[in-house]
């Protein structure tokens, strides 16, 4: 088990450059099996969900080559040529939730797929019933059988999909299995994540018709064929938020760079009402952080509302918040995880369901403490950064899953972080 090891008070001040967004790389990348021609993909993060999706269409006989520039991005070469539909194993999709997306993808390029169930973090139950849903609307025949799904369509044709909750995962995977399917596909209530829109982009430069990403209605005129073609991943939010909350728990003045701001504007305005300041410029956001962080409330929806995703780090702030702030976790329903954590540090935070009522405290101090799932891990390196003291934060193989370059990037902004394997 990875640990890390963070001397805490410091406040962070600097630049930090955001990579790639994590959960558009894991649909981009899947998405260039659907493609005869060979793909470029930009700005990937270096992450293990992007390396761990890189061996999964390697082992499916892509050819698959990465790259690293000077300035850490990385760059990935599919060659689907050699690609053959062999069964995906279950070691690798245990460890990555996106692996459901080979679902959509080996249905539209084979018409026949088997994929375990995937994992993923443990945030409460994550059912797939509407991904399930949009396959069989499309003609699939779908079963469960011994911790695998199973579907066969001969053909997908374009079908309506309502979809019953608004979810990503599922928006994204009937995109897919619809992207080659005859005649048009409607996804009505489609999630509206900007990462929806940059695989539809994606898509649409290879050559597909997809229309509307971005709006709860998306149209997906089913093509013959899809081309490669050069995409460059968009910048990650959920990464950028981590930092800009990081600077504010410390009381610190750093510049985010690489991200678009407008992604941000839910995290900013919640920012803002605890009492940053916050300046954009281009690609930039510099936030500062004076005194005490003030109470705010916060509920988390899907975009454009405050993410999920930036809920866990978010909470850290507020601990340390001057009043009491209410947290509600609209999205999953188990994702307070880290509060238990939290605790050893000296926080005041109840979990009634899917609220936490945070008493804000004066400080928090070192201790040692463990990463339960990826943000969890991101919101304890927040606090140890924030406490007075040392804290040792195991099982930070989970926050590698999610973010790039850990250490490089908070000693770059002047923490003290060690790291031991
Ligand atoms: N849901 C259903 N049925 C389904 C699918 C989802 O009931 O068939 C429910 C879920 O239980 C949840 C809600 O719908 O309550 C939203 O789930 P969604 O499908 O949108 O989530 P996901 O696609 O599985 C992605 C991200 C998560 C992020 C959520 C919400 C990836 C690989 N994962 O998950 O990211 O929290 O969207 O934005 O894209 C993370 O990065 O830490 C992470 C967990």
């Amino acid at each position: 088990m990875a640990k890390l090891i963070i001397r805490g008070g410091r406040p962070l001040r600097g630049r930090v450059r955001v990579g790639g967004r994590k959960n558009s790389a894991v649909a981009v990348l899947p998405a260039t099996l659907l493609a005869d021609g060979v793909s470029t993909l930009e700005n990937l993060p270096s992450i293990d969900d992007v390396r761990v999706y890189a061996d999964i269409l390697g082992g499916l006989g892509c050819d698959v080559q990465i790259a690293t520039a000077a300035s850490g991005n990385g760059t990935i070469t599919v060659n689907p040529a050699g690609f053959s539909p062999l069964a995906v194993p279950h070691d690798v999709t245990k460890r990555l939730r996106a692996s459901y997306y080979l679902l959509g993808v080996l249905l539209a390029r084979c018409g026949r797929a088997e994929v375990p169930l995937p994992g993923g973090c443990d945030i409460g139950l994550r059912p797939i019933d509407q991904h399930l849903k949009g396959f069989r609307a499309l003609g699939a025949d779908v079963v469960i059988e011994h911790g695998m799904v199973r579907a066969t369509a001969p053909a997908l044709a374009g079908a309506s999909i309502y979809l019953d909750v608004v979810s990503v995962g599922a928006t994204i995977n009937i995109m897919l299995a619809a992207t080659l399917a005859e005649g048009t596909t409607v996804i009505e209530n489609a999630a509206k994540e900007p990462h929806v829109v940059d695989l539809a982009n994606y898509l649409n430069a290879a050559g597909a018709r997809v229309q509307g990403a971005g709006t709860d209605v998306i149209r997906i005129r089913g093509v013959e064929r899809l081309n490669g073609c050069t995409h460059s991943i968009i910048p990650d939010e959920i990464e950028a938020a981590t930092y800009m909350i990081a600077a504010a728990a410390t009381r610190g003045d750093v510049l985010v760079e690489n991200v678009i701001p407008k992604h941000l504007d839910p995290v900013v305005a919640k920012l803002h009402e605890a009492g940053a300041d916050i300046e954009e410029e281009g690609d930039v956001l510099r936030l500062k952080m004076n005194g005490r962080p003030r109470a705010v409330n916060v509920k988390t929806l899907p975009y454009p509302g405050f993410p999920t995703d930036a809920q866990q780090p978010m909470t850290v702030l507020l601990s340390l918040a001057e009043g009491t702030s209410i947290v509600t976790e609209s999205i999953w329903e188990s994702r307070f995880k880290h509060v238990d954590e939290l605790k050893r540090m000296g926080t005041s935070i109840r979990v009634e369901g899917r609220t936490a009522i945070i008493e804000g405290v004066e400080r928090l101090t070192g201790a040692p403490v463990r990463a339960t799932d990826l943000r969890a891990g991101a919101a304890l390196v927040v606090a140890a950064l924030a406490a007075e003291g040392e804290t040792e934060i195991t099982g930070i193989e989970l926050v590698d899953r999610g973010y790039e370059r850990v250490l490089e990037k908070l000693n770059g902004l002047g923490a003290d972080v060690a790291r031991e394997e």
